[in-house]
């Protein structure tokens, strides 16, 4: 009927919390299948995109063109999988129509999202009713699909999937481990969250130094049979040193061999993820499977360098590659650290930022009393003088990575708008 026909583009639009923006908060998606079948180029893309993510690494997706008719034709013969997307441009009764086929030959257990051209609240309830679990709009992003499917298989409530941030350096020695505890240690104060430090440098790490423990296990029996590890055992082998701030310390013992397999990490950092929001993973200056696993896994990477020739050309390998192997994410934070130091020669930050192609998150003065005082008392430069002209600059490293804003309690001396004048200008 013609009327019928008018009322079918006369609709309102579905809210904009129902329907996927892509943002950040797409996390890893389980082990499960995934087949699409869609009819534009574009949702192909997108779907493309989303399945090279690391955050898709254990799921397996396949992607056909076809739309919801080739999903039917294909599951005549074959099972379901855990999750099918199908995109249609099909007006609302006629998608409906097509995908009530769809259903009778869908397995109990699997999952539908439809991938729609119309913003269309009638069209998105009746999808509701028949049980499709979540309504895309095209033109979408691939992180638009990934946290669709993320608001499926994630439960914000008894699946808590916490931020793995890692640190490695672009040299050894530049002070990486040193940054990746206090801005751990800060993110615990400042946010009252709940942080694991989890050493990855098992010979020779300093994280037991850093905060004054003596640990007798840690993260080496969870790697030996990351199989084994639950909240139980997780709880077991960490160390608290405060409240908030638990690590997971390295044996730094030297009568074995540590040759760590990527599938070990990647599981126990899993778990160390299942059961706090922040997860900072202090790594050695190694390029293996495992750290580099580690770091495309990471949802934030931080690079941390020392203004010289060598470092300028690792932090630049390291970025590049994270960079185009990590197209969704946000690119690596680059750290300058021991700027100043008497006597030596140095890269300005300028010149290494236009190397890099990148703004330094934060540049760290050369301060050998402070951070020698720190190291040797087993404190943070914070709790040992805050004061310490570092301190600030660890407080906004942490609240970056944690995308959130603080609003600094400064006091503003009569310079103070002239020399934020200068900085603008810079
Ligand atoms: N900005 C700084 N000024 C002076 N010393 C520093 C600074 N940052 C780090 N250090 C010192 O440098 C040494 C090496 O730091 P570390 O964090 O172990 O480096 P990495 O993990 O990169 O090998 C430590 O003794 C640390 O206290
Ligand atoms: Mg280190």
């Amino acid at each position: 009927m013609a009327g019928h026909d008018v009322a079918e583009y006369d609709y309102d639009e579905v809210p904009a919390e129902n329907i996927g923006q892509g943002n950040d908060r797409a996390r890893p998606i389980p082990r499960i299948s995934i087949q699409c079948f869609c009819e534009t180029p574009q949702m192909a893309e997108a779907l493309q995109q989303a399945a090279e993510d690391r955050r898709l690494t254990k799921a397996h997706v396949s992607i056909h063109m076809g739309g919801i008719s080739a999903a039917v034709a294909h599951y005549q013969e074959s099972p379901t999988p855990n999750l099918i997307i199908v995109e249609s441009r099909l007006p609302r009764h006629q998608l409906l129509g097509e995908l009530d086929r769809l259903a009778e030959c869908c397995d109990a257990g699997t999952k539908v999202i439809v991938a729609g051209h119309t913003n269309d609240v009638i069209l998105y309830r009746e999808l509701l009713k028949r049980g499709v679990s979540e309504y895309l709009i095209v033109p979408t992003t691939p992180l638009g699909v990934m946290e669709s499917i993320s608001n499926l298989y994630n439960d914000p409530d008894s699946d808590p999937v916490g931020h793995v941030m890692s640190f490695i350096g672009a040299k050894g020695g530049v002070g990486s481990s040193t940054i990746c505890h206090n801005v751990a240690w800060t993110l615990s104060e400042a946010l009252s969250s709940n942080v694991i430090i989890a050493d990855l440098d098992l010979a020779f790490g300093t994280t037991g130094l850093d905060f004054n423990q003596d640990p007798v296990q840690g993260i080496a029996e969870a790697l030996a049979s990351p199989e084994r590890l639950d909240e139980v055992l997780l709880d077991r082998l960490l160390t608290k040193c405060s409240e908030k701030l638990s690590i997971f310390a390295a044996p730094v013992v030297l009568d074995r061999e540590y040759d760590l397999s990527a599938d070990a990490c990647d599981m126990v950092l899993d778990v160390a993820r299942q059961n706090v929001p922040h997860v900072i993973v202090d790594l050695p200056h190694l390029w293996t499977a495992w750290s580099k696993r580690t770091l495309l896994q990471s949802d934030e990477v931080v690079i941390t360098a020392m203004p010289d020739l060598a470092n300028l050309r690792n932090a630049k390998n390291v970025l590049d590659l994270l960079k185009g192997s990590r197209k969704n994410d946000n690119p690596p934070h680059l750290v300058l650290n021991m700027m100043g130091m008497p006597k030596r020669p140095e890269i300005s930050v300028r010149e290494f930022e236009q190397a890099l192609g990148i703004d330094a998150l934060a540049v760290i003065e050369f301060d050998a009393e402070s951070f020698g005082q720190a190291s040797n008392n087993g404190q943070m430069i914070e709790e040992m003088n805050a004061k310490a002209k570092a301190a600030p600059i660890f407080r906004d490293i942490a609240m970056a990575l944690a995308h959130r804003k603080e609003v600094r309690v400064e006091k503003k001396s009569g310079l103070a708008p002239f020399l934020e004048k200068l900085k603008l200008k810079r």
